[in-house]
């Protein structure tokens, strides 16, 4: 079975029962939105849980029964027993909820218009040429891995292909399993957490590109490398640069800096710290009254870490150059708001419902990821 199967539109929004906010939620004070969820969390008690990633606002986050980095979402989700599963967070972190959760349990994403730009440099056409391509050029045996930022169909390709998933923070421990059971890896869609990883197993020049948008790519000499890093990328890692690091540090001498490992090679390099948003955020909680961190994230968990932590200074670490994450950002609290009452009134709204057969394959895939 292909991927192309599943998938074979090139296209950012992956589920066409997307519905927009009602014009009546869209002026609602703070103060109307805080009751209005509180009375139907009251009225829904256990049978829902609400999930939000650290990169959510803080008018989700406030709301949200845990808050976490993508692999602790993703083991929250395949414990909740809740009926409803209120994701906060981008399409394919709840693709991966629906894909963990029992079947009669459902999850609901409040805007389906949060697709992470990174998840879709990968298209499932794309990927199926790339590995015709490298596959006839090469007797070695290749694992896909795929990053968690992908969607459902990727993750399915690469449990039929005999991959896996993996998230930030066990990257270094999927690749190990890679190489236990191939010769090659081909990482998707993120190529810095790729060459990140590279690194961290000593294996940085083992490593080649490979750029679906680019014809002239050479298989050939693709597939001579250990490590096939697909060419994607996050805007909002990909900004931050080694100066800013320099910048940092001229100006606060005494600043530590921790980054995202989907930041450029040179950055992760010059940080002290680089990790998970759970690392981060655990580095910003374990710090000593009066330290200084600079954060190389997306901006909102650095005003989260800056409002949980008034203790430590908090920087961002380009200053106002800093991005929000305009996939996440997608979760306005009206829509949280909305789906809550609907559901209050027994109507579901923008559910994330994985086609089956690909739900199958990427479970084969995400379970081999939470095994590891
Ligand atoms: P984490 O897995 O570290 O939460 O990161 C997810 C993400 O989208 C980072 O851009
Ligand atoms: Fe995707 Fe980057 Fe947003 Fe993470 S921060 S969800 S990788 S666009």
């Amino acid at each position: 079975m292909e991927t192309a199967a599943f998938e074979t539109d090139l296209s950012l929004f992956k589920y066409d029962n997307l519905e927009q906010l009602p014009p009546a939620y869209r002026d609602l004070t703070e103060e109307e939105r805080t009751e209005r969820i509180e009375v139907a969390l009251d009225e829904l008690g256990d049978d829902v849980v609400i999930l939000g990633h650290n990169y959510q606002r803080r008018e989700i986050v406030e709301h949200a029964d845990f808050v976490g980095d993508s692999y602790q979402l993703s083991t929250e989700a395949a414990e909740a027993d809740a009926d409803y599963v209120i994701f906060g967070g981008v399409t394919f972190m709840a693709e991966s909820a629906d894909i963990i959760t029992d079947d009669d349990q459902t999850v609901i994403l409040p805007s389906m218009e949060a697709s992470c730009p990174m998840a879709g440099m990968a298209e499932a056409l794309q990927v199926d040429a790339a590995w015709a391509e490298l596959t006839s050029v090469t007797d070695d045996d290749i694992v896909p891995i795929t990053y968690m930022n992908s969607y459902a169909d990727l993750k399915a390709f690469c449990a039929e292909q005999g991959g896996l998933v993996c998230t930030s923070s066990n990257a270094a421990d999927a690749f190990e399993w890679a190489f236990e059971r191939g010769d090659k890896v081909l990482f998707l869609p993120d190529k810095h957490l790729g060459e990140n990883t590279a690194f961290q197993l000593g294996m940085e020049d083992s490593t080649a590109e490979w750029d679906p948008w680019d014809p002239e790519s050479d298989a050939e000499s693709a597939a001579e490398a250990d490590i096939i890093l697909w060419e994607g990328y996050c805007q909002v890692h990909e900004r931050f640069r080694v100066e800013h690091i320099e910048q940092v540090r001229a100006d606060h001498p005494d600043a530590n800096v921790v980054v995202h490992p989907e930041c450029r090679r040179e950055v992760v390099e010059a940080a002290d710290v680089v990790g998970s948003t759970s690392t981060i955020c655990e580095t910003a909680a374990n710090a000593d009254p009066g330290e200084t961190w600079a954060i190389g994230t997306e901006i909102h968990l650095t005003n989260h870490l800056s409002r949980w932590h008034p203790e430590v200074t908090v920087l961002p670490l380009c200053g106002d150059a800093c991005m929000d994450c305009n996939a996440m950002r997608q979760i306005d609290p009206n829509y949280l708001v909305w789906v809550l009452q609907e559901l209050v009134a027994g109507r579901e709204r923008n559910v994330i419902e994985v086609p089956p057969e690909e739900k199958e394959l990427a479970q084969v895939a995400l379970d081999r990821m939470l095994e590891i």
